[in-house]
């Protein structure tokens, strides 16, 4: 009998990506328990019931565990103290699935696992592949890994316009494609992964998706589309091209001094460094295989008009503009 899960605890339900995962998995007919801190103050939903421990203590968490077919973990700043704390709960209490806080850009390649962003990411994968290998457990895992989150990507104006400001920035030349994914898209796999159709092909396996394929010049004119604001050019100087290599030097050198102002430097590597692996993200896509949608051109006019009335920013009556 192929193996199902219903019960799932989640961490970070009440979370940015959590939300979303916590309500794609409630309307998929899962039956989701939030496994929040202790000193939380973060409301659940009626309906969905919450345990609140101690992250930090096995005993606690192996207990809030039991009876979970599924943890699924979307806390922020992941770190191997706390993560395999609930890794080895999970396994003590059984549950057929772990998918750890990954949602990144690409745990893959030798060079983006050695960016410091993602240094306690693979801590966590390794240690999770490993505690299955040596206990011996029927436990799986999973994780997922997206591209930047597109919401955020549109709201800080850090892939192209800046619809807030009215003002755009380019990187390395703003042609490369990039793989983003919206917060309901990265939901929807987990939603796919704990499906039983999918269960046994994603065990064990690093899950790749992305809602759209997109460069920053076109993202920057689809965003001049909806709203009408001129964004100008390179050529003009109204839009800055930044070098992203130059861009990592200089991060490291204030990293080196103990400042992380650059931090987000090493994000655009991830993205766009040649070997880093952002680059693989159509090749190492699940979309197809999951039955995840792909955004064209009105789906993506749509989320930025989306954004830009968040903002306040007039956008056209017509909306295919
Ligand atoms: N690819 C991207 O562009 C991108 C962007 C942002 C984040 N991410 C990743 O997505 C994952 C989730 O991030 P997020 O931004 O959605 O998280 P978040 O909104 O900051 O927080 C998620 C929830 O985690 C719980 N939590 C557990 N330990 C916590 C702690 N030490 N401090 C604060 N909250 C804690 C809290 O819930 P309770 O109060 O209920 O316990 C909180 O509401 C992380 O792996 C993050 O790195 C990826």
């Amino acid at each position: 009998m192929a193996t199902t899960i219903r019960n799932v605890a989640l961490l970070g339900a009440t979370g940015a990506l959590g939300t979303h995962i916590r309500s794609a998995l409630t309307k998929a007919g899962f039956v989701v328990t939030a496994i929040q801190r202790k000193d939380s103050t973060n409301p659940v939903p009626s309906g969905v019931k919450s345990i609140k421990v101690e992250l930090s203590n096995k005993d606690d968490l192996t207990s809030a565990f039991k009876g979970q077919d599924a943890v699924v973990s979307a806390v922020p700043n992941p770190a191997l103290a706390t993560e395999s704390v609930m890794i080895d709960a999970a396994i003590a209490a059984a549950v057929k699935r772990i998918i750890p806080s990954e949602y990144s850009t690409n745990l893959e390649t030798p060079l983006s696992r050695q960016l410091p962003i993602v240094k306690d990411k693979v801590e966590v994968r390794e240690y999770l592949q490993s505690a299955i290998a040596n206990n011996g457990t029927s436990t799986t895992w999973s994780s997922v890994n997206n591209g930047p989150f597109f919401e955020m990507c549109l709201k800080v104006g850090a892939l192209g316009p800046n619809i807030k400001e009215k003002r755009a920035i380019f990187h390395n030349g703003g042609n490369h494609l990039i793989g983003t994914s919206t917060l309901p898209d990265i939901a929807a796999a987990i939603v796919k992964i704990l499906d039983p159709t999918h269960l046994d092909e994603t065990a064990n396996k690093p899950v790749y998706i992305y809602s759209a394929a997109i460069s920053e010049r076109l993202l920057t004119k689809l965003a001049s589309d909806v709203t009408g604001i001129d964004f100008g050019d390179v050529e003009s100087g109204k839009i800055t091209d930044l070098d992203i290599d130059n861009m990592v030097a200089e991060a490291n050198e204030k990293l080196a001094k103990g400042d992380r102002s650059g931090w987000f430097s090493y994000y655009y590597q991830m993205m766009y460094g040649k070997g880093y692996g952002g680059e693989d993200f159509e090749k190492l896509s699940w979309n197809e295989r999951l039955g995840l949608r792909t955004m064209d051109e009105a789906d993506i006019k749509a989320l930025i008009r989306s954004i830009a009335q968040e903002f306040g920013v007039p956008v056209g009556s017509n909306t295919n503009t």
